[in-house]
Order: C-alpha cells, then sequence, then structure tokens
C-alpha cells in the first residue's frame, strides 16, 4: 500500500476538524448562493457556513455579505432564512447602511457612545467574489486571490453556464451523520454509480464507466514526484454520455450545451454542481457541522425559462424528490463508513482512476496538515 492517503482519524478527529476550520475554510472561498436569491434591493438570505451565520443581502451597494450578528449584543440582524428587510436588528432596532456601518441607535442616551465608538461599531463585513450567478465569499480578511482557487478557464466555464440557470430555485438542506471529506470523495468517484445506483442513475447513463472521463495523473506518476498539486487543479469538469431523450420541459427553456451529457463541475472543497442535459442543474453543498456530521445542501433549478410566467413549481418538487432519493442511496453506504471508522481503520487504498482523490489528499496533507510530503 502507498502512503498518499490521509489516515482515518481525521475524519473523526477534533483536531483534524479545527485545523480545517482555520486552513481551508476559514482561508479558501466558499459558494453561498446564487445572485437571484438576491435579485432585488434589500432582499436577503441568510445561512450556516461552516458553522458560522452568514447574512447576504442586496443593499444600496451592490450585494454584500456580512456575519449576520449586530455588533452590540450578537443578536441575528435577519432571523428569517430568505425576505426582503433593510438592515435593522430586530433586538434594539439598531440600523445599518450599505456597507455594514452603523446608521442610528434608538434612544442613544441610554448608550452615551462617543464619535469613534460609534465608528467602530458595524456589521462584520465578509469578502465576497460573484461569478456570473455564483456567489462566494471568504471568511479571511487577506484571502487568495480566485484565481488561485479556480483557474481562469474554469472560472469562465462557470460563468458561461450560470447564464442559463433559472430564477426559480428549490431547495432543501438535510444533516447526514459521516465527514464532508467522504461526500466529496464519493461526487469524484464515477465507479460507484453501478453498485449504489443501479436503479436510479445508472439507467440514465449510455453506458457504465469503464474509463475514466479525463486524462488523470496516474496515482504513481503524482507519488513519484511528491508535489503536492496546485490547489486549481482540484477543481476540475467531467462529462459523461446519458441515455435517454430531451424532456418535455426542455424546449420552453435556453438549455446549456448540445447532446445528452450529463456535466459535472467539481468545485474544492466542498461543491458539487452539475446538469442533466443542460435542461436542468443541482449544485450540492457538504458543509462541516463537526468531524462526523455535515449539512447536505441541495439547490436546484431549470435551465432559464423563456416564458417568465412558466410556473416550474410541481416540475422542480419532482425533480428534487428524484435527487433525494440518489443522494439516500449514497447516505446509507457513507454513514455507515463513518460509523465504522476506528482504531482498526488503517488508510485506504486508491487505484489509478481515483488520482483525483489522491491529488486532494496530498493537497490537504500538505496545506491543512501542514506535513512535509
Ligand atoms: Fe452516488
Amino acid at each position: 500500500m502507498m502512503r498518499h492517503a490521509l489516515d482515518i482519524q481525521h475524519y473523526t478527529s477534533t483536531q483534524t476538524f479545527a485545523q480545517e476550520q482555520q486552513k481551508l475554510f476559514g482561508s479558501l472561498w466558499l459558494f453561498a448562493g446564487f445572485t437571484s436569491m438576491v435579485a432585488q434591493r434589500n432582499q436577503f438570505f441568510t445561512r450556516q457556513l461552516t458553522g458560522i451565520p452568514v447574512l447576504v443581502q442586496r443593499t444600496a451597494a451592490g450585494i454584500r455579505a456580512f456575519i449576520n450578528q449586530c455588533p452590540h449584543r450578537k443578536s441575528a440582524i435577519q432571523t428569517a432564512p430568505e425576505g426582503v428587510r433593510p438592515l435593522v436588528c430586530p433586538y434594539h432596532a439598531w440600523t445599518f447602511g450599505a456597507e455594514g456601518e452603523l446608521r442610528s441607535t434608538p434612544n442613544p442616551a441610554l448608550y452615551q457612545f462617543s464619535d469613534v465608538e460609534k465608528s467602530e461599531l458595524c456589521l462584520d463585513k465578509l469578502q465576497i467574489q460573484l461569478v456570473g450567478q455564483f456567489i462566494f465569499v471568504n471568511f479571511s480578511n487577506e484571502p487568495l486571490p480566485l484565481s488561485e482557487q479556480f483557474s481562469e478557464d474554469y472560472l469562465a466555464q462557470l460563468e458561461t453556464v450560470s447564464g442559463h440557470l433559472d430564477s426559480q430555485i428549490v431547495y432543501s438542506c438535510h444533516r447526514v451523520r459521516y465527514n464532508w471529506k467522504l461526500n466529496m470523495e464519493n461526487v469524484k468517484d464515477y465507479n460507484h454509480v453501478p453498485f449504489i445506483h443501479p436503479k436510479t442513475f445508472l439507467p440514465l447513463l449510455k453506458s457504465p464507466p469503464a474509463t475514466p472521463p479525463v486524462a488523470l495523473p496516474s496515482v504513481v506518476e503524482q507519488l513519484r514526484t511528491a508535489q503536492p498539486p496546485r490547489l486549481s487543479a482540484l477543481s476540475y469538469f467531467g462529462r459523461g454520455t446519458l441515455n435517454r431523450p430531451a424532456s418535455w420541459f426542455a424546449k420552453g427553456c435556453e438549455t446549456y450545451g448540445e447532446g445528452a451529457f450529463y456535466y459535472s463541475w467539481y468545485l474544492y472543497p466542498n461543491v458539487n454542481f452539475c446538469s442533466v442535459q443542460g435542461e436542468h442543474f443541482l449544485l450540492q453543498q457538504y458543509d462541516p457541522v463537526a468531524p462526523g456530521e455535515t449539512d447536505y445542501h441541495l439547490w436546484m433549478m431549470t435551465a432559464k425559462r423563456k416564458d417568465i410566467a412558466a410556473d416550474f413549481t410541481a416540475l422542480l418538487s419532482g425533480l428534487i424528490r428524484g435527487e433525494r432519493r440518489v443522494i439516500a442511496e449514497d447516505t446509507q453506504v457513507l454513514e455507515k463508513m463513518q460509523t465504522g471508522f476506528g482504531g482498526r481503520s488503517a488508510r485506504v487504498t486508491h487505484g489509478d482512476y481515483e488520482s483525483m482523490l489522491v491529488a486532494q489528499h496530498l493537497w490537504y496533507r500538505a496545506n491543512v496538515l501542514g506535513e512535509a510530503l
């Protein structure tokens, strides 16, 4: 067995989890949502992102992201998951301006803040980057350039495809009992499809995957050079051929691409964005809650409707139900795996088709664990 994979303890240890929070989720760009969720002035959404409450809101200045906490006593500024409402703390009605600066505090005589004190009381603003409709945020004050995380070509591709996303979105979040890394490894492992999804996903595919869809560096080659990959190499695109006719709704939409393909864009660290035939799209995000717990976020939408009056509510609820069935098949295996992790779990073994998993492990060992490879 080759020594490249992460020890199993890194899927269970609280110490590793803390290291990840700092070196990975605390420094990389993280997907937060779609621009269509904040289309109008004062429209917002809130969510937990790696345990931190985040508020994304369109202010007079544009789309802004803040820690969803008032500088006063840390009440949430927006308490609903989504809505349209100005930046006003519901607790004591402090109000904030377009960049999160403090505007007013009712009953100012009660506080006796000096002007200097007041100027320091503002919302904690996060760095934000838009790629087409994708909103990314970063918890670091001096984040790495987005183009270091995703190559320029890849960003251009994401921007193009995001132009096809409809604004009617269906969303669900459920908690699963396994480490988030297992899910990112699972979606990059196309060889599990015939065995885990024989009745759901497999019938869609023209032929079960037998050879890698893209030219991959071999495991041996990666280990010979003993160099961790570039961060941007961990995010890549793949597609497989589908065995299905166009859906009834496709002609009413501005579909992406040409032909019967299943498209996947892996966005390191924790996003899988896919499309079935460019007709509908799904974005999965595996948000860490604890070493053995992950929030599984799922957004789905069709390609952009040509007729904005068309209502796809029923279609979308059918699509998300189908997707949740496939996910449940993975969950059963991954939760059982996590339960078994312990003292008798040695390292995992990777074959050549899993070389993108190897790349992830090597990068993680060098950059999160700080190991010399
Ligand atoms: Fe799967």
